[in-house]
């Protein structure tokens, strides 16, 4: 856009001198250049961590229901999707199973394999892209019968201690099976903090741990629990382990236990309607802060852009730097393939 250097017309003049700002906001905005230079955030690839759905078998993609554009993949077709997402700069994946519903039991006892899916594909995608990042679950839910993250005792409470020490295994075989990071998002209490013991008495000196730090109960999950095939199978809701939406105090207590329980990175789950959170997170404690665009504004997003309501165009983009804004260090989205490719286009 080009912005006129001639004087402007006679009438335009023809107000009282004083009677507008001298202070105009507006001036900045002028022209694309000066757009460009007075932006306070940029997006970029280095701030994108894909999660990816995956399945065994042989068919190497089956769609989630409602999140269009997202498959469910099999090993090799996750080892090709990381060449991908690498090709694209994209740091880090994070995988998330559906496991075979007759290999899920109450006590979640394929998590703890580390020939489990997806210990097979960890191992797949580190050989084949050593350089991409792997950040992976620690929780129970793909594997449990009834749903839950933990244990449960007869009467359906979560048993927060003995989930922790099947987490710890399940950690220990994702370690075994090549992680580089671990990322507990069952929310027991005190699970960071014994993950990093087992951890480091393994040996695992170097695989990091990603806090799932502040995450809600959250009707937002909902496609996300069809991926991986907990939806139907949840008994009940995760309101006695997972954080109420009411709060943010209660947030900054999880998260000050997380980091002194050795967490390296926290995160904030969902996204969009927590920001508040995550800008409290980062001003706060000043830690690596990530934050989860999840399953649910995912899948709002894709249906207003499908139906020709939204313009993907703008709000893609737009909807990822309000995280930056906030103060998140990156962003775990579904649109993370999508957007690289739109930055790499940009640049
Ligand atoms: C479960 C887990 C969930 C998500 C990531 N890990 C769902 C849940 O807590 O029920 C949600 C991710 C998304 O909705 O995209 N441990």
């Amino acid at each position: 856009m080009s912005v006129s250097r001639r004087p402007p017309p006679k009438s335009a003049l023809s107000h009282t001198p004083g009677a507008y700002p001298a202070v105009r906001m507006r001036r900045n905005r002028k022209a694309d250049w000066s757009r460009r230079l007075n932006a306070e955030n940029r997006l970029s690839v280095d701030d994108l961590i894909w999660p990816i759905f995956l399945i065994d078998g042989q068919s190497a993609r089956v769609p989630v229901a409602h999140m269009p554009g997202v498959d469910r993949v099999n090993v090799a077709e996750a080892v090709r999707e990381a060449e991908r997402a690498f090709a694209l700069g994209i740091p880090a994946l994070a995988p998330f199973p559906y496991v075979d519903p007759s290999l899920r039991d109450p006590t979640g006892s394929e998590a703890v394999k580390a020939t489990n899916l997806m210990g097979r594909a960890v191992k797949a995608i580190k050989q084949a892209v050593p350089d991409i990042g792997l950040i992976t679950d620690a929780a129970l839910d793909p594997y449990t019968s009834h749903g839950h993250d933990g244990l449960m005792a007869d009467d359906g409470r979560i048993l927060n201690d003995q989930t922790i020490e099947v987490l710890c295994r399940q950690a220990l075989a994702l370690a075994e099976a090549g992680t580089d990071c671990i990322a507990p998002s069952d929310m027991m209490d005190g699970r960071v903090g014994a993950i990093r013991a087992a951890l480091d008495g393994a040996g695992y000196l170097d695989v990091q741990i990603m806090s799932y730090a502040a995450k809600y109960a959250s009707g937002f999950y909902g496609p996300f629990r069809d991926a991986i095939g907990s939806n139907k199978t949840l008994k009940g809701d995760k309101r006695t382990y997972q954080m109420d939406p009411a709060n943010s105090d209660e947030a900054m207590r999880e998260v000050a236990l997380d980091i002194a329980e050795g967490a390296d990175m926290v995160m904030v789950k969902p996204g969009l309607p927590y920001l508040d959170v995550v800008a409290r997170v980062k001003a706060t404690f000043g830690v690596p802060t990530f934050a989860y665009q999840v399953s649910g504004e995912y899948a709002m997003l894709m249906a207003a852009i499908n139906n020709g309501w939204l313009d993907g165009d703008r709000v893609i983009p737009e909807a990822l730097m309000a995280f930056k804004r906030a103060g998140a260090d990156g962003i775990l989205t579904y649109f993370a393939p999508e957007m690289a490719k739109r930055l790499k286009a940009s640049s």
